[in-house]
């Protein structure tokens, strides 16, 4: 971890005082911290402690020219491997939210090409707010991190989520983010496909699936995470590629085959994308003109299925796991589905709950030969997590 160096922004919240603990424990481990206070934050932490404890000097200023001859903010912004911003107000992170960039720690958010983790402190009903949540969405979709808020007593008297995780977890997922954590999965290869598939029917029109792509790229991080080395092939998403993940754009669901099976030998095979099963039998090189009618039909013919063609192909990964988006009868439904494409497990989803598509969060089933085992609701960053965990128990 020597190398390895932190862009601390402190916000103005009371839980700033616990940034000081954070700042001792990174030192501790050998971690550089280079310190951002702003006005709000220096109200409840000084300068002189966050710079004593960080060995640095504290920036503060966007328009100074002392700091600006020194560092300009821009190189600020990227002196760093990871930007924590603890804590994260309400304030900071809707500012983040909707790139605004009038201060210091705003501007170096909006200029930093590092990845960014956050860990959001603020009264209840500040996080509770639509404003904020939406921002969170925003946020989470931009591919910042969160660790917290947790949930307990706060110092203006309330109860409920909103008080800063402890210096030990964030130090715990600063530490996960710059890549200190076990690495169970070093020197394994891993395929993830992801979004949707989008199959022409002429120059300007597609036949598509509803797919996020959230899932598949939160596993694709997480595996990477364990140390996997982890091809992401994905259709087209509005995500940026997860960091350490190497992602390869396709299209339709065979340019999507030709990728994974380029990407072979691998030890794992995790298929998430929404594939289209068919496609228009000849996407015409023209536009179809209206001409006053509508076309009687749109002749189809079925798509290769790529997680069959892995499960059952010479050069299979020792691992293939299957998602499988059901609206009904979602056990018998999986099962069929485990036996039918020859992989290894299937992750099931009921996508008949409002939010499960596009959403935040999943509810999923892990089928296996030996039974299902059913996981409760969490965010889909979660299922990825446990889900490389369980993977990474198979390489043991
Ligand atoms: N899949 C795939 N290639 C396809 C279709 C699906 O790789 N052409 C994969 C998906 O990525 C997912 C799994 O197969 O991991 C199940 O997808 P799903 O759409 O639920 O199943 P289908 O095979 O389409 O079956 P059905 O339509 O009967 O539910």
């Amino acid at each position: 971890m020597d190398q390895k160096r932190v862009l601390l922004i402190v916000g103005g919240g009371i839980a700033a005082y616990k940034s000081l603990e954070l700042t001792r424990l990174l030192r501790k481990a050998g971690v550089g911290v280079r310190p951002i206070l702003t006005r709000a934050g220096s109200e409840f932490v000084t300068a002189l402690s966050l710079s004593a404890l960080a060995e640095d000097k504290v920036y503060s200023e966007l328009f100074s020219l002392t700091d600006e001859a020194e560092m300009g903010h821009i190189e600020l912004s990227r002196s760093a491997d990871l930007v924590v911003v603890a804590p994260a107000t309400a304030d900071l992170m809707a500012k983040a939210a909707n790139g605004l960039a009038g201060d210091l720690a705003s501007t170096t958010l909006l200029a930093t090409d590092k990845p960014v983790l956050m860990a959001p402190a603020m009264n209840v009903r500040m996080w509770e707010h639509a404003a904020t949540q939406r921002n969170l969405s925003v946020l989470k979709a931009d591919g910042v991190s969160f660790v917290g808020p947790d949930e307990g007593a706060m110092a203006c008297g309330e109860y409920g989520p909103g008080r800063m995780a402890e210096p030990a977890a964030i130090f715990s997922a600063i530490m996960a983010a710059l890549g200190g954590g076990a690495k169970p999965l070093a020197g394994k290869r891993a395929i993830v496909t992801a979004g949707p598939t989008v199959e022409a029917i002429d120059p300007v029109r597609m036949l598509t699936n509803r797919s996020s792509g959230k899932q598949g790229y939160a596993i694709a991080s997480a595996l990477a995470a364990l140390g996997a080395e982890v091809t992401l092939v994905s259709g087209p998403t509005a995500l940026p590629a997860p960091a350490g993940v190497k992602r390869v754009d396709v299209e339709s669901a065979r340019d999507m085959l030709a990728a994974c099976e380029a990407a072979l030998p691998a030890d794992i095979a995790v298929c998430v994308a929404a594939v289209a099963d068919w496609r228009p039998a000849t996407a015409g090189e023209q536009k179809i003109k209206r001409d006053g009618k509508a076309p009687d039909a749109i002749a189809l013919v079925e798509n290769p299925d790529i997680l069959a063609t892995l499960s059952q192909g010479k050069r299979r990964p020792k691992l293939v796991i299957g998602f499988a988006a059901e609206t009904n009868d979602l056990d018998a439904h999986a099962k069929a589905k485990l036996a039918r494409k020859g992989c290894d497990w299937i992750v099931a989803n009921d996508v008949s709950v409002a939010g499960t598509m596009g959403g935040d969060d999943n509810a999923v089933a892990l089928v296996t030969k030996g039974g299902i085992e059913r996981w409760e609701r969490m965010a889909k960053g979660d299922v990825a997590r446990r889900l490389a965990d369980r993977i990474s128990q198979e390489f043991k």
